[in-house]
């Protein structure tokens, strides 16, 4: 039977360690603090950015919260980025995505101290990780090179597949797991036979963004399977991008949904903003 990697687990250990962390920074007069800023009110960016708040609270990390309105020009939004990358009390700076249409996505990303961009979405985090130097690595992947690593599974000399190209998830894995020298394959919509070249992956990373379709046929037996879609079904159940029940049974490990992947990203989000903190104070 497959080894279950459980996310929540292993996400709850991460912030237990960053508490102690930050307590132990607090007493050496250090405070961190991380700007989260809405556009609008997306009800599932609400979640997200409600979680990332009651992360900080729980680490000890003062957050500020800027909730604006749907119509708020570019220029008043880079205006706020602008004071905050300004400002010696604000470790981290985060813009939720997606902004409204009006606004430039990649102005806004632009504009974030790449010092600040705990999100590691700046294209100077993105090149230097790029070329092996230092820098804040986008969170998701980041987590889920901590999930393979904590679960005690090696990625050097293994054949990485993912599924999925995205700036956010597919590239920055595709560099993290070379970086943990794998030997990687990136795939995508335009994939000649996508199931041949997904067979061959001793880890199979799926971020296609289309629920349970990642069925046995697509996986090596023994294969190490993580999944980094969340959808809801039919049933308004959440689901995943693999077909939980179909590849259970023929992988050596794999990432469940909830609980697999998911809680990875914030406890990610505030290693990013320890180490920023610790950086630079
Ligand atoms: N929207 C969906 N995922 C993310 C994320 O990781 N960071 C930000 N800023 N917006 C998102």
């Amino acid at each position: 039977m497959a080894q279950i990697i459980d996310g929540k687990k292993i996400s709850s250990q991460i912030k237990e360690e960053l508490k102690e962390k930050v307590s132990v920074m607090k007493q050496e007069g250090k405070t961190i603090c991380l700007a989260v800023i809405q556009v609008g009110d997306d009800p599932a960016s609400s979640v997200y950015v409600g979680n990332k708040k009651k992360a900080c609270a729980y680490i000890g990390i003062e957050s500020l919260s800027y909730e604006l309105p749907a119509d708020t020009t570019q220029e008043k939004l880079l205006a706020l980025i602008a004071e905050l990358n300004g400002r010696d009390d604000v470790n981290g700076i985060l813009v939720q995505l997606p902004v409204p249409a009006h606004i430039d996505e990649n102005a806004v990303i632009r504009a974030i101290d790449p010092g600040k961009d705990v999100d590691g979405f700046h294209p100077q985090n993105v090149g230097a990780l790029c070329i092996g130097q230092r820098g804040f690595v986008s969170c998701t992947p980041a987590g889920i090179i901590q999930l393979l690593k904590r679960s005690g599974i090696e990625i050097a000399g293994k054949e990485c597949v993912v599924i999925g190209r995205s700036n956010i998830v597919g590239k920055p894995m595709a560099l993290l797991l070379l970086r943990e020298n794998g030997t990687v394959t990136v795939t995508h919509s335009k994939t000649k036979d996508l199931r041949e070249v997904t067979r061959r992956a001793d880890i199979l990373i799926a971020a296609v963004g289309k629920p349970g379709m990642i069925t046995r046929e697509y996986v090596k037996e023994g294969a190490v399977v993580i999944d980094v879609g969340i959808h809801r079904n039919e049933n308004n159940k959440l689901c995943g991008d693999v077909d939980y029940d179909d590849v259970a049974p023929v992988c050596s490990a794999i990432t469940p949904v909830p609980g697999g992947v998911g809680p990875m990203t914030i406890a990610m989000l505030m290693l990013n903003l320890v180490e920023s903190a610790a950086l630079v104070r």
